[in-house]
């Protein structure tokens, strides 16, 4: 009976269109994010240039192997997510029974939408929340430092299925786009922001 429920053709259909849906714009949105803070950025560029030169210093392929080498490029990433926000609301939830919560009485059924950028702007958590700013991500020592409430994500149970597959993503696409090209904004006006060049990074280190 277990195997009969999963191998109808109709669930095997909806599961990878579930994983394609949630994971495809998901993801290529976030990289666009990426991009555009960093053509805005250009001093956030140099830097992650610089150091993709200190550790990488070739046109290898970026490997996770790398990964802790390159504190920077995860703060870019980690700052892009949270600026970029991509789940403003989180997907509505129904409570299966009354609670009472920072004394709020809520009744069974209710609908509840968490808002995941509540906490991502949260400026208590994260100081000048508008900005960009991928220096909140490193310590003291220049070390790349999440934070719990750096949830793109969600938390929970239902939390994205994708993660580990969307971290992989981001960071390799990311370390092997910027270490071969540079971006930047061809008019240098805020209004056309969106018409940016790309060109190819010199390998002359
Ligand atoms: C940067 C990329 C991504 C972001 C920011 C993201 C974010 C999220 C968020 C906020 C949720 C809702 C979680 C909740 O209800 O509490 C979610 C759910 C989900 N995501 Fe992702 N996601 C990403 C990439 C992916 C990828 C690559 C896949 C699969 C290949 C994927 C598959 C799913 C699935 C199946 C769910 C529903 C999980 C459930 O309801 O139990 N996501 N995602």
């Amino acid at each position: 009976m277990y195997s009969s429920f999963f191998c109808r053709d109709k669930q095997l259909f909806g599961n990878v269109f579930d994983l394609w849906l949630a994971g495809q714009e998901s993801t290529a949105y976030t990289i666009a994010w990426i991009v555009l803070y960093l053509m805005k950025d250009l001093k956030a560029q140099e830097k992650l240039h610089a150091e993709l030169t200190k550790v990488i210093d070739s046109d290898r392929f970026i490997t996770h192997e790398d990964k802790n080498n390159l504190p920077y490029l995860n703060a870019v990433i980690a700052e892009s997510q949270r600026l970029g926000n991509l789940l403003v609301n989180n997907i509505p939830r129904r409570l299966i029974s009354d609670i009472t919560y920072h004394g709020y009485t809520l009744k069974k059924d209710t609908i509840v939408v968490p808002e995941i950028s509540q906490v991502l702007y949260d400026e208590k958590i994260f100081p000048e929340p508008h900005k960009f700013l991928p220096e909140r991500f490193l310590d003291s020592d220049g070390k790349f430092q999440t934070k719990p409430e750096l949830i793109p994500f969600s938390i929970g149970k239902r939390a994205c299925l994708g993660e580990s597959m969307a971290r992989a993503e981001l960071y390799l696409f990311t370390a092997n786009l910027f270490n071969h090209f540079e971006v930047s904004n061809l008019h240098k006006k805020e209004e056309n922001f969106f018409w940016g060049g790309c060109g190819k990074r010199s390998k002359e280190l």
